[in-house]
């Protein structure tokens, strides 16, 4: 048995920051942040919103577009990698707001290819016929572990939730194949140090901003485009494909260069990508799922055609899946 997205949803707070905004907080310019990423606007959480209502909201928009209520969900992923809570996270959170009652929720730490992994994870449990319905949900709340002093990062991400409801499939739709890779050697790339159990949080480690993501931006975008290259190959191999047989390319929106690279070496139409980083910015574990939500909404994604969803992240990891509408 396969699996297949059978409904999917998006949510993005309701504040927007431009980046003429950003040049009242830190010493940047619109022209740069576009010229250098492609980015001119983002959402971000207001102070009394909380994360994990981003990503019930998703959740919500995606089992109605399925038709199906949270009873049908036998299983939640919960995709972030800044929880509400370091304990227990944000999938209870998610879980009690969509009124899933007790099934069984996890949260899966992958970078930003977290709702990749989800998806392949998802996929996998349906298809061993552990799960029928399984919700995965990508949620993030960068702007919460963003040094608003650092122009090398503030100006890059954004706030935001999507999801899918995944479901039984039948031969050649769903999920067709799927990469999920990681580099271990590359963890210290994008990190947050302190907080966590080896330098738990203190007046010293506030002091020192230890509680902001720091990121080696350089290294990040030298991995990208190769990481995202060879899990998309791996993943068609997987689905005996090739990228002729591919109708869009969506690709984790973290910067334009970074895209438009992986375009040129992949050979693929530009016009088949689906891009939105530029009203969005990064929102890490949530970018796909909303791109994806978008495109299907809007038309531009129809049923039967072939997408290929990549992405690369903290960790680092990186992945693919080939997915038939
Ligand atoms: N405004 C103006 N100038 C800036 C800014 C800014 N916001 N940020 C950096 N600069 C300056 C730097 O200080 C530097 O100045 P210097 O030469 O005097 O030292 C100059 O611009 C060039 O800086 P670089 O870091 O070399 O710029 P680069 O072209 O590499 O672009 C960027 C930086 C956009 C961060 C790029 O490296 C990138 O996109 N990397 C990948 C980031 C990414 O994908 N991160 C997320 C992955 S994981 C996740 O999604 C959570």
């Amino acid at each position: 048995m396969g699996a297949r997205i059978i409904g999917t949803g998006s949510y993005l707070p309701e504040k927007t920051v431009t980046n003429e905004d950003l040049t009242r907080i830190v010493e940047t310019s619109d022209e740069w942040i576009v010229k250098r990423t492609g980015i001119r606007t983002r959402h971000l959480l207001e102070r009394d919103e909380a994360p994990a209502d981003m990503g019930v909201a998703a959740g919500k928009a995606a089992l109605r577009a399925a038709g199906l209520s949270p009873e049908d969900v036998d299983l939640l992923v919960v995709a972030t990698n800044f929880p509400d809570m370091i304990c227990p996270g944000s999938a209870p959170f998610v879980s009690s707001g969509l009124g899933l009652d007790e099934r069984p929720f996890f949260y899966l730490k992958a970078g930003c290819s977290g709702f990749v992994y989800g998806l392949a994870v998802a996929g996998g449990l349906i298809d061993a016929g552990l799960y029928r319905h399984v919700l995965v949900v990508g949620m993030e709340a960068l702007s919460r572990v963003t040094d608003w002093d650092d122009r090398k990062t503030c100006v890059l991400f954004g706030d935001g939730a999507g999801a899918a409801l995944l479901g039984p499939g039948g031969d050649g739709e769903g999920i067709l194949g799927s990469s999920i890779r990681g580099d271990a050697g590359k963890a210290m790339l994008l990190h947050l140090p302190a907080g966590g159990t080896r330098t738990p949080a203190s007046h010293e480690t506030v002091d020192a901003g230890g509680h902001y993501l720091k990121m080696e931006g350089s290294g990040v975008y030298r991995s990208a485009v190769p990481m995202m290259e060879t899990a998309t190959r791996e993943a068609l191999a997987a689905a005996s494909l090739t990228l002729s047989d591919v109708d869009w390319l969506i690709p984790h929106q973290a910067n334009i260069r970074i895209i438009e690279s992986l375009v040129r070496r992949l050979k693929f139409d530009p016009n088949r990508v689906v891009v939105n980083l530029d009203r969005v910015a990064n929102t890490s574990t949530a970018s796909i799922p909303i791109a994806l939500d978008e495109a299907l909404r809007d038309g531009r994604i129809t049923s039967g055609e072939v997408v290929v969803l990549t992405a690369f992240g903290a960790g680092a990891t990186y992945g693919a899946v080939v997915v038939r509408i």
